[in-house]
């Protein structure tokens, strides 16, 4: 079990990472727009080279920028060339519903040694099909589904179970997270892998009624400190 961090803000991945606590990172170019990343591929390479070395030997998702398959198989190569840790993201399939992406995955997994991590899922059954594709990573968007109107964590539990199943290799990740209670609930129904924005995994560590106990316990030690030097 894992947490990623999904942001490509290089102060907040080293904040988390510094204290020990994240595995990998992950991004997509909405992500990147939404963190100042400019520039295209040339200012995408700049940041994910950066994470890859601060966060190494752990991964770094990095997404296609094209749905075009013969561009989509040359920018992955590209990609994969920028860090041993770096692992590229492919939609499970294009916009209007192409179905080209797979025969991606398999090619990239199996021909070229790329470690590809099929995005934009909403159902296990997407993820199986990735999964049997050869992907390393299947990731499904649970606030997205569970916006739908259905629990994401019945998707979880049902693809883990089918995976395990036929020992695929494919590790689950869940993102899409949208409130604190979202990490503990997928990894308990089965997410190898919750990827959060940096806000939540605060939300996480912080109480208030931890932050309650450590002001008594800190005043009551500088009052013990006074009464000893009375
Ligand atoms: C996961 O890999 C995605 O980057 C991300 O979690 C998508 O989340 P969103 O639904 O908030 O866009």
């Amino acid at each position: 079990m894992a947490i990623f961090l999904d942001t490509s803000k290089i102060n907040e991945i080293e904040k988390y990472h510094k204290m020990g606590i994240i595995r990998g990172v992950t991004t997509n170019p909405t992500i990147m727009l939404k963190d100042g990343i400019t520039g295209g591929l040339k200012g995408i390479k700049q940041q994910t080279v950066r994470i890859a070395r601060m966060i190494a030997p752990y991964p770094v998702s990095v997404e296609v920028t094209t749905n075009d398959p013969v561009e989509m198989t040359r920018q992955a190569r590209e990609f994969a060339r920028w860090a041993d840790n770096v692992v590229v993201k492919i939609t499970i399939h294009g916009p209007n519903g192409e179905l080209d992406n797979l025969e991606v995955v398999h090619d990239l997994e199996i021909k070229h040694s790329v470690r590809v991590n099929v995005t934009a899922m909403m159902s296990a059954q997407q993820c199986l099909l990735a999964a049997m594709a050869g992907a390393s990573y299947v990731s499904i968007f649970g606030g997205r589904v569970n916006n739908m109107g259905y629990n994401v964590s019945d998707e979880i539990v049902k693809l883990r179970k089918v995976l395990d199943a036929q020992s695929l290799k494919a590790k689950i990740i869940v993102g899409s997270t949208r409130e604190v209670l979202n990490i503990i609930e997928w990894l308990e129904a089965g997410a190898h892998i919750v990827t959060t924005v940096p806000n939540l995994l605060e939300g996480m560590i912080v109480h208030p009624y931890s932050k309650e106990t450590v002001k008594m316990f800190l005043d009551d030690a500088g009052k013990a400190e006074a009464a000893m030097n009375q």
